[in-house]
């Protein structure tokens, strides 16, 4: 027995010394294996609460609608329950490192994408119809083959290296281990799509009403995908019925299946080197500039490893990842205190500001030139969204398949209905980033395209800014409404993380303070826009990447 004992902790005693170098990675498992949760035993133990009863009065109340008037909540920071990194400049109150993460910052309300008097409340003397929203997954790993893993395993192989030697600011990379999951939901993600559930339902709760059956609700089968939609429904219906409160559609998100939740499996353009990743090489040209001064100040602190450009930009990276992941110190009370006064991540404080500024607008190059205005397969990513958007405002089936649409799923009332008050569907980054584009929002794209040499002066409100278009849980709303109250809609308007969109861009949208556009108006400019996007061409066609000064619609030039 003591010898099997022994034999068996041998190999984990090994394994345990090969990892204890700098960059290791760390993995935790839960629950503790050997722990049961047989239901049989559940069931007599821990019966549900159908089954205790004495619940005592359940008089429901009516469904709110803030929204009509009342200011919506907009946390300052929504970041709760993360704590804010200072950067290399000490803790600026006015500056908020985590605004400066592009798509890996927490969603945050933005004030005003050029309407200052608009607000996300409905109009005066205008009613609510109906409201579609588009939402990304909460906040998550790396993904897989990450940047920031890729920098663990670098470090790692240098630190058991001869010459390896930190100190200063880089000293805690001798200690640090890399201990972030990849792909899935970090507990802060689950919090935001719970309370992004909760609010969503204070805002529109009053639109269930309107329902005839139970919603239909759509996500991809990706587990942060479903793991978002599931806690949105949770904070939307609340934790003991929502599994019963609607329908949760799940659509395959693999290669080759049609998704327009996921519509780069099925556009392989979006997938090269020269096209799909234009974003990448645009960005590294801006990398080289903004991160030459970390460069010169870091690299004196670390002998036997290259700080390249690349390096830097996962340094940068890390510290998202390491607040959102809140793993904040490198295991030792000794530690501790150094750490507090660094902010979370160790990371975060080798940047300065203006380096943080630097790597928004890096991660800005990288949408606009991948999934952006400034990429061809753009609007076609987001055509198959765009197309079912128009068919629910229509009421009004789709029987052509020429985009990212399913039409098994979409030719179906039942799995594609055309009635709903509410639309709820969760989708990733660089598909809001897409579908913005197919929507024709140019009032994002104002400035032309972005310079790879220089962050353009006066970033306004009219700006293409990651965070603002895709954090993590960002959220895409379409309202219609009538203006005035009544049962048909007559206009429809974008918030965009609760900004309102302007719509002036869009042939035939005129000017208004409130974002508004008629609807008759925006749907054929949408028909017009679908017409214009040729699929087949900018998704299959092997092309090379036409000049990018040429492209601020997200399709390839005429
Ligand atoms: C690491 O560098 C510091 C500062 O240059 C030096 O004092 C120390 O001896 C070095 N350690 C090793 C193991 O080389
Ligand atoms: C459409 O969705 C159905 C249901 O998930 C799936 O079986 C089918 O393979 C999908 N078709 C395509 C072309 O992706
Ligand atoms: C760092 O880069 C220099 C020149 O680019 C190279 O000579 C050196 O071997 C590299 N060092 C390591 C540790 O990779
Ligand atoms: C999937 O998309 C392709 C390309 O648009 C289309 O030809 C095909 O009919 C679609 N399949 C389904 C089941 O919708
Ligand atoms: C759904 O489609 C079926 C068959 O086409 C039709 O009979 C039914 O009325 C439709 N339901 C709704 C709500 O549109
Ligand atoms: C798209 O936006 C451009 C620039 O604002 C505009 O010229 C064009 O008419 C718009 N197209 C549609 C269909 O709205
Ligand atoms: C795709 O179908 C729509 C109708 O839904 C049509 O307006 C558009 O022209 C088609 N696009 C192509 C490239 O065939
Ligand atoms: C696309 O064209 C280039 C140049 O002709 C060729 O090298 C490449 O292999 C082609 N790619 C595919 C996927 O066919």
């Amino acid at each position: 027995m003591l010898a099997a004992v022994l034999l068996l902790a041998l190999p984990f005693c090994t394994a345990k010394l090969a990892s204890s170098y700098a960059g290791s990675t760390l993995v935790d498992s839960y629950p503790p294996p050997g722990a049961t949760n047989a239901p049989a035993v559940n069931a007599y133990y821990f019966p549900d609460g159908s089954q205790v009863g004495y619940a005592g009065p359940t008089p429901t109340g009516a469904e709110p609608a803030a929204i009509v008037t009342a200011i919506p909540f907009s946390k300052v920071e929504n970041a709760y329950p993360l704590s804010r990194p200072n950067s290399a400049d000490g803790a600026n109150p006015n500056f908020n490192v985590m605004r400066q993460w592009g798509n890996l910052a927490p969603m945050y309300s933005v004030e005003s994408f050029g309407l200052p008097d608009a607000s996300p409340i409905i109009p005066e003397g205008c009613g609510l119809n109906a409201v579609h929203l588009l939402m990304r997954h909460g906040a998550r790993y790396p993904t897989s083959d990450s940047g920031s893993s890729h920098f663990a395993s670098k470090i790692h192989a240098a630190a058991s290296k001869e010459g390896f030697n930190v100190t200063g600011d880089l000293k805690f990379l001798a200690t640090w281990k890399y201990k972030l999951g990849a792909e899935i939901l970090t507990p802060f993600g689950r919090d935001s799509l719970f309370s992004n559930g909760v609010a969503f339902r204070y805002r529109y709760g009053n639109l269930l009403n309107a329902f005839t059956d139970l919603p239909v609700f759509r996500t991809t089968s990706e587990d942060r995908m479903l793991d978002s939609a599931l806690n949105f429904a949770a904070g939307f219906f609340g934790i003991r019925t929502y599994e019963t409160d609607y329908h949760q559609e799940i659509i395959i998100e693999e290669n080759n299946f049609n998704n327009t939740l996921a519509p780069y499996d099925v556009c392989p353009n979006v997938n090269t080197e020269d096209v799909g990743n234009f974003g990448g090489i645009q960005s590294k040209k801006w990398a080289d500039i903004y991160l030459k001064h970390a460069r010169k100040r870091l690299q004196p602190m670390i002998q036997g490893f290259n700080l390249t450009t690349s390096r830097l930009v996962d340094m940068q990276e890390l510290c998202a990842y390491e607040v959102i992941a809140s793993f904040t110190r490198s295991s030792w009370i000794s530690d501790i205190r150094q750490t507090v006064a660094l902010g979370y991540s160790k990371f975060c404080g080798l940047f300065t500001e203006k380096e943080w500024e630097g790597y928004e607008y890096y991660v800005d190059l990288n949408f606009w030139y991948s999934s952006g205005p400034g990429n061809p397969t753009a609007a076609a990513q987001g055509l198959g969204y765009v197309q079912e958007l128009v068919s629910r405002l229509t009421h009004t089936p789709i029987n052509v398949w020429n985009s990212s649409t399913n039409g098994t799923l979409n030719s179906n009332n039942i799995t594609f209905p055309l009635n709903q008050p509410i639309y709820v569907d969760a989708t990733h980054d660089t598909v809001i980033s897409s579908i913005v584009t197919t929507l024709n929002f140019t009032s994002l794209a104002a400035t032309g395209p972005l310079p790879t040499d220089h962050i353009p002066p006066h970033r306004s409100h009219q700006s293409y800014i990651a965070s603002q278009i895709a954090s993590f849980s960002s959220q895409l709303v379409a309202q219609v409404l009538s203006c005035p109250a009544s049962e048909e809609p007559t206009h429809i308007r974008f918030l965009l993380n609760d900004g309102v969109v302007p719509l002036t861009g869009i042939c035939g949208c005129t000017e208004d303070p409130n974002g508004l556009c008629a609807l008759p108006s925006f749907i054929s400019a949408m028909h017009e826009r679908i017409g214009q996007i040729d699929y087949a061409h900018d998704c299959f066609v092997n092309y090379t990447m036409p000049d990018p000064d040429n492209i601020i619609d997200g399709r390839y030039p005429s």
